[in-house]
């Protein structure tokens, strides 16, 4: 394992990505974990992130000197190239010397162990007050900017490496070249964590947890769940129970996805609740997206609570285990723990008894969304399974802007599934984040279809660009395609007579409507 040591803000975790795209297993590590302890995991490398702090700062985060004693190669960027700097006996000043962005990088030492083969003049991406000024005894600069004397340094003797910049972000022209550089030539890593290898470590410590019990596994058609169940039944077979809840609230076509193409691509025993018709009567009346949200969740426990009931008093209480498609950025923003957490079901709606504790499977808990689509690829899941885009649990529930009603469930699926269709036909499928696809049903507006005035609804458009949910921006689509999805839809949906496009970013709209 390679130790990625966190310095706070999003760094670490790209960090990360990078270096198992150089198909080196990484983990992250907060940096108040003791040294010793990092040490007991026994890195073959110890990589130290960028961070918010100055060094100067009071309470910044330190590291005991004793990591740079212990032979293994170390490699700081940014931050931590300054606390390498520091903690070594070499000069940070805090010069007022800013530089932020993308940085001409001038390589005074062409052969080094980093920057060999790569060009003199680089650009690379900066984001520092403090400078290194002298590097630390026995360290040779290797590359200096504009503005910062030593941008790069290295002891090649003690492994030792650091560069200023983040080599991480794609800016950095040659980043991941230098990456690489550290983890074979420094440190001496062969390249061989591979999606085979974590499917074929996962099934084993799956049958090693499980043993000759039986574990279940709610399917959400979800890319997450759907790659979990398929690690599962790859590893016990029918030992392995995945139950769907249809709510009736999911996309055209998703609910046969689970049933006919994932059933056929793993071969799961599956079982299927149709709950249409209670989540209709549920929410029958319900405009209030909060109320909509909290009925839908409430149901849905319910209903897989029965469910679980009923396998339970069927295959006997030896059902122990809860399949979860928990991802690697839930454990690292929880804490980091690596111990399995037992979780008692909410029994308190569902009828199972006082004593059942499921214990959790999280075949998922290491991987990244882009390594775990691999897995589910390399598990031979549907494209349209493993590249799905997000969709929340709530489904079209809360995608119709008044009361949720049968027909406009039709309707508002008819109208996405062409919006779809179209997106995917323009191959713009990977530019979107995702395409939510809205129904205004409280909204009516005149129109002109053939020889009459029309009185219909509005259904807009939100597709958006993000990197992770919590900002987004409005897709500039070509207009020809919008176009096109505007009259489809209109032509195709009875009832709908106008297409409008939302161009707000996020904040201050959210990507869904309610
Ligand atoms: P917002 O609308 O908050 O959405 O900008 C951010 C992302 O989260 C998805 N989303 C949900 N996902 N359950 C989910 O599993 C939910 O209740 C839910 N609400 C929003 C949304 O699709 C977007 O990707």
């Amino acid at each position: 394992v390679v130790l990625v040591v966190d310095f706070g803000a999003q760094y670490a975790q790209l960090i990360a990505r990078r270096v198992r795209e150089a198909r080196v297993y990484s983990e992250i590590v907060p940096s108040t974990m003791p040294v010793a302890e990092m040490l007991a995991k026994n890195p073959k490398a110890i990589i130290l992130s960028g961070g918010p702090s100055s060094v100067y700062a009071e309470g910044a985060p330190r590291l005991d000197r004793a990591l740079f004693e212990a032979g293994v190669p170390v490699f700081g960027m940014c931050y931590g190239f300054q606390l390498m700097a520091t903690t070594l006996g070499g000069t940070v000043d805090n010069t007022g010397a800013r530089e932020y962005g993308r940085t001409p990088l001038h390589v005074s030492k062409a052969g080094s162990t980093l920057f060999e083969g790569t060009p003199v003049e680089q650009s690379v991406w900066m984001s520092h007050g403090d400078a290194c000024s002298a590097a630390p005894e026995g360290f040779s600069v290797t590359a200096s900017t504009d503005v910062v004397p030593v941008a790069a340094f290295e002891n090649d003797e003690k492994k030792l490496y650091g560069v200023q910049y983040h080599p991480e972000v794609l800016h950095s022209t040659h980043g991941q070249q230098i990456l690489e550089h550290f983890l074979y030539r420094g440190a001496g890593i062969q390249p061989s964590w591979t999606t085979g290898n974590v499917i074929e470590e996962q099934v084993a410590a799956i049958r090693a947890q499980v043993g000759d019990k039986r574990a279940i596994c709610g399917l959400s058609g979800g890319v997450d769940s759907a790659v979990a169940a398929a690690l599962v039944q790859k590893a016990i077979g029918d030992q392995l129970t995945c139950v769907y809840v249809d709510h009736g609230l999911m996309r055209k076509g998703e609910t046969q996805q689970v049933e006919k193409d994932f059933v056929a691509a793993t071969g799961a025993r599956l079982v299927v609740v149709d709950a249409e018709k209670r989540f209709l009567d549920a929410l029958a009346g319900v405009s209030d997206p909060e109320t909509k949200r909290k009925i839908i969740g409430r149901e849905f426990i319910r209903v897989f609570e029965q469910a679980q009931l009923e396998i339970l008093q069927e295959e006997g209480p030896e059902v122990a285990f809860l399949v979860q498609g928990t991802l690697y950025p839930d454990i690292v923003e929880s804490g980091g723990g690596t111990g399995t957490a037992n979780i008692k079901s909410h029994h308190n709606v569902g009828g199972l008894p006082d004593d059942i504790e499921f214990q959790l499977v999280e075949p998922l808990r290491q991987l990244f969304k882009d390594e775990v689509r691999m897995v589910g690829q390399e598990l031979g899941l549907p494209e349209e399974i493993v590249q799905r885009q997000p969709f929340p649990g709530p489904g079209l529930g809360i995608r119709i802007v008044g009361e949720v009603t049968k027909e406009r469930l039709d309707l508002l699926r008819e109208a996405d599934a062409i919006a779809r269709e179209e997106l995917t036909a323009a191959g713009l499928d990977r530019e979107i984040w995702q395409c939510p696809v809205v129904l205004l049903a409280d909204v009516r507006s005149v129109g002109v279809q053939g020889d009459g005035r029309t009185y219909g609804h509005p259904i807009v458009l939100r597709p958006v660009s993000s990197e992770d949910a919590m900002t987004a921006d409005w897709s500039r689509l070509p207009y020809e395609v919008l176009a096109k999805i505007s009259t489809r839809i209109t032509n195709e949906v009875a009832d709908v007579n106008r297409v409008v496009l939302d161009v707000t970013s996020k904040p201050p709209g959210t990507i869904e409507w309610e």
